[in-house]
């Protein structure tokens, strides 16, 4: 590959440790300034998304995590309802379209068949409806870049690793930037509340490298899921899609059973799977669901599940029999989903290492999927 690994051993770790730079890459020219503008979209953005009343993302696999957390942001901080459908679903679904939509497709490559066509689509349902195209892409010159009105890159880099890692939080980096925009144009956002946003977009590299430090620390719960066959993530609120992000790369590169869960969904079914053989990974930040998560955590203790937190300092969760917990610093707030998304990424390339399956290309599974 023309890509070095210089001191790395594998294309996913180098990859994992380039997340600080290359978001402050996708970030230059938004953090760096005073105030925000839709032409950070493209020139026509400053007339079209005043119109815009509603929103609808398509993607696939990690680029569709990343609309699923986009979504609470949208929605919490611009105000504008949002629609997060699965390409391969969406493109044979009879949907009802609305009028103004922005309809958003998120992609690393801006390549894959499915998300080509959803957007496809989604024009022709669209037709006469004053719909807005806009591709978040990682490829400058990609089908999607091209057949979209407006474009916002993720300036990540070259990707190798089948994967993802610094393509999704590059990805969560500019849809927290369209929200801002968004809720700017709506009226939504105080000029001293775009001033602290850009304060914590500017902090944010610094604090994924932070996080990133880690690594020493999760070592050890990698040995330890190393001969497990299954594995519960769970998390709440706009913690459950990474969750779901969290379950998929263990799944892509370790092949053990992943499965993520809305934590309040316990209850309603997998419950009944846990038991001391089932590890338990619970994000557990310092927001308004923290509570609810605890008492969720302890239904999963009850049953002797055994609980790996990632849990933010200033939640108190403390280390006891059967709970295991690394500490994240205090809560980040709305950004606290792309710090929660890298203890993640290296549990599972540690645990990839232990059971010595091949990282960066795991079997049955393609970087850019081009065909349907
Ligand atoms: C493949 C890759 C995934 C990726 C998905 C969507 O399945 O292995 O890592 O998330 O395609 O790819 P895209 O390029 O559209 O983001």
């Amino acid at each position: 590959d023309a890509v070095s690994l210089g001191l790395f051993d594998h294309y996913m770790q180098k990859e994992t440790f380039e997340q600080p730079e290359v978001v402050a890459n996708t970030l230059e020219m938004v953090s760096g300034a005073q105030s925000i503008s839709p032409q950070l979209f493209g020139a026509s953005a400053l007339e079209l998304f005043p119109k815009i009343t509603n929103i609808l993302i398509l993607a696939c696999g990690t680029s569709y995590h990343a609309g699923m957390v986009a979504r609470y942001w949208l929605e919490d901080v611009a105000g504008i309802p949002v629609n997060v459908e699965i390409a391969s679903e969406y493109r044979y679904r009879k949907s009802v379209a609305q009028s103004n939509t922005l309809i958003i497709t998120i992609s690393q490559s801006g390549e894959t068949a499915d998300t080509i066509a959803a957007l496809q689509h989604a024009k022709e349902l669209h037709n006469g409806l004053s719909a807005v195209t806009l591709s978040i892409c990682n490829a400058p010159e990609s089908a999607l870049t091209r057949q979209s009105q407006l474009k916002f890159l993720t300036r990540a880099g070259p990707e190798i690793g089948v994967a993802s890692t610094k393509a999704f939080t590059t990805q969560l980096s500019s849809l927290f930037v369209l929200t801002l925009v968004l809720a700017k144009v709506n009226g939504h956002l105080s000029v001293a509340q775009e001033a602290d946003y850009l304060k914590q977009l500017r902090h944010l590299p610094a604090a994924m490298q932070q996080v990133l430090l880690l690594e020493d620390q999760i070592k050890p719960w990698a040995k330890a899921f190393a001969d497990k066959d299954h594995a519960l993530f769970l998390g709440r609120g706009i913690h459950w899609p990474v969750a779901m992000e969290g379950a998929l790369k263990l799944k892509e590169i370790t092949y053990i059973h992943a499965e993520s869960y809305a934590a309040g969904e316990l209850k309603h079914g997998p419950l009944a799977l846990v038991d001391e053989k089932m590890p338990v990974i619970a994000i557990a930040p310092n927001d308004g669901l923290i509570e609810k998560l605890k008492s969720n955590l302890q239904e999963v203790r009850a049953r002797s599940g055994e609980l790996y937190i990632f849990a933010d300092r200033d939640t108190q969760i403390e280390t006891g029999e059967g709970v295991h917990v690394i500490n994240l610093p205090d809560h980040a707030g709305l950004l606290s989903p792309i710090l929660h998304t890298l203890p993640l990424q290296l549990l599972s390339y540690h645990t990839a290492l232990e059971r010595g399956t091949d990282v960066d290309k795991p079997r049955n599974l393609a970087k850019s999927v081009t065909v349907e």
